[in-house]
This record gives C-alpha cells, sequence and structure tokens, in this order.
C-alpha cells in the first residue's frame, strides 16, 4: 500500500524540522500572488529551502520553480512561509495542492493563513484592495479529503481571527471566494452564475487548501488582494501580466497589513 497524505506530510515535517533546526511551527503563511515580499517583512529570516528538497513536494517544473519554504522567527514564534504554492491546474491532484498545508500542520502549525490573487466579482472591491474570505464556494467538484471524512464547514474561515485582522485594519472589507479549476479564465456567462450564487471573488487556489486545513484541525484565515476586476464586469480582456502588475504594484500596502495581522495572531 503507499503511504498515506498525513504520513507524506508527517515526512515532510521531520525533514522540515531537521533542516531548519525548529522544533515546531506556530503560524503557517501560504503566499499568493502579489504577497510573497509581505514575507520580508513577518520577521528574522532564518533557512529557506526550495520545496522541492521536502518529500512530498513537486520537483521544479518547467519554469524551474517550484517554490520555496521560509523558516522565521518573529521573536516569540516560529512561521513558515510558502513563497509559491501548487495549484490544481497543474494536473497533480488535490494532495499535491494541499500537501504544504499538511505539511505545516504536522509541524505544528495551527493557524494557517492562506493569501492569494483574486478577480473582482462584488464591484465594491476595486483593484488593489485586500479582501478578507469569509466563506468559499468550492466549484473545482474536487475535495482533498476521502472516505468518511465528514468536517465540518461552518465556521471555516475563524471568526476570531478575522476579528483580530479587523482591529488591525477596521475598514478590511470581506467576501465569499469561490475557487475555480483554472486554468482558463471564467467566461462572463461564468461570472454572472458566481455572483448569483454569492461570490464576491473568484480565483484559483485557497478553497482545497483550507478545506484541508480544517480537516487537520487548525484556524484557517483568508485574504484575498483583487487584482483585476472578473470577465464580463469591465470590457476588458483578462491578461495574467495584469495580475502580476497589481501584486508588484500592491506589494508594500499588503504586505504592511498582513505583517500587521499576523503580529496580532
Ligand atoms: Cl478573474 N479568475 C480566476 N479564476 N483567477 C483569478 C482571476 C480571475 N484574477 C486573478 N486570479
Amino acid at each position: 500500500m503507499t503511504r498515506t497524505p498525513q504520513a507524506a506530510a508527517e515526512e515532510a515535517a521531520a525533514e522540515l524540522r531537521s533542516q531548519t533546526g525548529a522544533d515546531t511551527y506556530d503560524i503557517a503563511l501560504v503566499m499568493g500572488s502579489g504577497w510573497a515580499p509581505a514575507a520580508d517583512l513577518l520577521g528574522d529570516s532564518g533557512h529557506e529551502l526550495a520545496a522541492a528538497d521536502l518529500p512530498g513536494f513537486r520537483p521544479p517544473g518547467v519554469d524551474g520553480h517550484s517554490g520555496t519554504v521560509r523558516s522565521i522567527s518573529d521573536g516569540n514564534r516560529n512561521l513558515l512561509a510558502f513563497l509559491g504554492r501548487t495549484h490544481l491546474y497543474e494536473g497533480h491532484g488535490t494532495d499535491a495542492v494541499v500537501h504544504g498545508v499538511r505539511t505545516a500542520v504536522a509541524a505544528g502549525a495551527r493557524t494557517v493563513v492562506l493569501t492569494n490573487a483574486a478577480g473582482g466579482i462584488n464591484p465594491a472591491y476595486p483593484v488593489g484592495s485586500p479582501v478578507l474570505i469569509s466563506d468559499h464556494l468550492n466549484m473545482t467538484s474536487r475535495s482533498p479529503l476521502s472516505g468518511a471524512t465528514f468536517v465540518d464547514m461552518t465556521e471555516t474561515y475563524s471568526a476570531e481571527l478575522r476579528e483580530t485582522a479587523r482591529s488591525v485594519a477596521p475598514d478590511l472589507a470581506e467576501g465569499v471566494y469561490a475557487q475555480m479549476p483554472g486554468p482558463q479564465f471564467e467566461t462572463p456567462a461564468e461570472i454572472r452564475m458566481l455572483s448569483a450564487m454569492g461570490a464576491d471573488l473568484v480565483g484559483m487556489s485557497t478553497v482545497l487548501e483550507a478545506i484541508a486545513a480544517r480537516a487537520a484541525g487548525a484556524r484557517v484565515l483568508g485574504l484575498s488582494l483583487v487584482t483585476n476586476v472578473a470577465a464580463g464586469l469591465q470590457g476588458a480582456n483578462l491578461d495574467h501580466e495584469d495580475v502580476l502588475a497589481t501584486g508588484r504594484d500592491s506589494a508594500d500596502r499588503v504586505g504592511r497589513l498582513l505583517a500587521d495581522v499576523v503580529a496580532k495572531l
């Protein structure tokens, strides 16, 4: 029998501990597009390793990059930041998508912060806004869980952590995030569908990771950066380069926000 996803995560966590020298972690962060520079503001960086050097992570792909894992100390706590993530559209399955989150929880993290770049559906959230994720729609037709794993999802994104985030940034908006499978962006009809279903934000990550984190017993905080308006709402076509450019333009602002929030968690 092949090893279980949990055994794979424990193996990766043991190797992580031995490579970084950290006994345990308190908080894990997954840095999505536009959020990676924020990792520099979280504390003193210790070891940084290629994710692919830990068991179970994908070897570097055609772009020669599979993400890095950084061990950070903020004085009181050990943070584990994943710079880059595996997406469902890469085709390696849900276990590959959530392996980082499972590894972080196996390494001790009880709090998981998931960040992403998203398309704005709700017109109240302009491009460049950070938005707290209040709930999600899993539009991938997939789950990282299998068997009779009946996890309660009533409060997937901790109300207490959202409250903490708003104590730092009182004007921080909240919204429902829909994960689509990608890699194509949505059609205007799909965006109207998502809007009718209650989505404020759309992207290609986070939801499966949140499910895995909750199943593993961690608390989740989710933050989106609206990098562009979703299809059909503004006339212009969508371009991945625009997503990256907004991320770069917003990096300082959202980085400071994230660092201030994490300091209070
Ligand atoms: Cl508009 N859609 C999806 N699926 N992902 C995105 C996005 C839109 N904007 C940034 N990421």
